[in-house]
């Protein structure tokens, strides 16, 4: 069977690092509170005038070269954020301008922190179904863009970054037998809008907006949510939880990671963590947490890796992929 397999993967982090400390003396907060609540410790923020489609660029040339294969060969770029450089066009674009390549597709999704899975699927199922060879499949945020500073529940959470991979087809034989994307499993409600969305954009007020939460709620529907999509894709993997290496969570809370990780029966030390570092960025938390991981060599062949997010919509899903 032709499936997708992770070809290379890579990512970028601003220049400047921000730790919890850096709050204490602009809002009512502590880096105690930040770090036993959420696991944070520091965060990185873009610089001035660096835009997420620049974040995008150096993590997908870091990812193109730990794939070894040429701009020119890709077939497509697919580009998960909530945070574009313009309305318009979509930053997968820049993206591939910055790559110095003028063929193939180059379109954006936007599923918040969701994105880079739903992207991800999205990316994979082309392959699968012959529309394309190789994907380059991002995720990059600015959400420090986004934040109100003066919300001490939501600017203390998140992070900017990129995290990139290669998708490439597969024909399922030799060595690449069962390796690849296995299954996906991708869900939204509408009716949930009102717990985590930003309050601007182009219909409506005209302007940018910030982002708006109510944290403990989101919270609940995460742990019970994360857990059920993970079963799910699993499910259509046709595997049981006991056969899961790696759990590579959405990076927004070491509180639900936990949770999720208990619910699928999974120790703490077979899961990827970057939330401490990185914060929440997002849509880029999931494939800045694979690269990591990858560089750091912690993945072998064969190891079933499951992903999963949840995001603004609210929107949430699962990928489950063997390296
Ligand atoms: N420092 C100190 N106190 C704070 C801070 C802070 N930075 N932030 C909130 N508090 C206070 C609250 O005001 C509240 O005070 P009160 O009891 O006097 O009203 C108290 O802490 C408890 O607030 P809760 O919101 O109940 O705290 P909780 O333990 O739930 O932690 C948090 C809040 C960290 C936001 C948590 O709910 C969370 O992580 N939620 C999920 C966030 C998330 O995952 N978002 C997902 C995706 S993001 C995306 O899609 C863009």
């Amino acid at each position: 069977t032709r499936r997708s397999i992770i070809r290379g993967t890579g990512h970028y982090l601003p220049e400047r690092v921000v730790e919890n400390s850096w709050f204490e003396d602009k809002l009512d907060t502590t880096d105690e509170w930040i770090r036993t609540r959420t696991g944070i410790e520091r965060r990185h923020f873009a610089a001035e005038g660096e835009a997420t489609s620049d974040l995008a660029i150096h993590a997908a040339k870091a990812a193109l070269a730990d794939a070894g294969i040429a701009a020119e060969d890709l077939d497509g770029i697919v580009l998960a954020t909530s945070t574009p450089d313009f309305t318009f066009p979509a930053v997968a674009t820049m993206v591939q301008a910055g790559l110095g390549i003028t063929r193939g597709f180059a379109y954006d999704v936007q599923a918040v922190c969701a994105g880079f899975v739903f992207a991800l699927a999205n990316a994979d199922a082309m392959i699968r179904g012959g529309m394309a060879e190789r994907v380059l499949v991002i995720g990059a945020e600015t959400f420090s863009r986004i934040m109100d500073w003066s919300d001490r529940g939501t600017c203390v959470l998140f992070g900017d970054g990129a995290g990139a991979v290669v998708l490439e087809a597969a024909e399922g034989k030799g060595d690449n037998s069962d390796r690849g994307i296995l299954a996906s499993d991708l869900n939204s409600d509408g009716r949930y809008r009102d717990l985590l969305y930003v309050d601007g954009g182009v219909s409506t007020t005209g302007t940018a907006g910030h982002l708006r939460m109510q944290g403990n709620l989101v919270f609940r529907h995460a742990v019970e949510k994360l857990a059920q999509t993970a079963h799910r894709a699993l499910d259509k993997a046709g595997l049981e939880q006991d056969q899961v290496e790696w759990l590579v969570p959405h990076q927004a809370n070491m509180r639900i990671i936990t949770a999720t990780a208990q619910k699928m029966g999974l120790p703490i030390e077979r899961v990827v963590l970057t939330v401490a570092d990185h914060g929440n960025t997002s849509a880029a938390s999931i494939p800045l947490a694979l690269s990591v991981a990858a560089s750091e060599g912690r993945f072998k062949a064969g190891d079933v890796i499951v992903t999963e997010a949840i995001g603004g919509g609210l929107s949430w899903g699962s990928v489950v992929l063997r390296w």
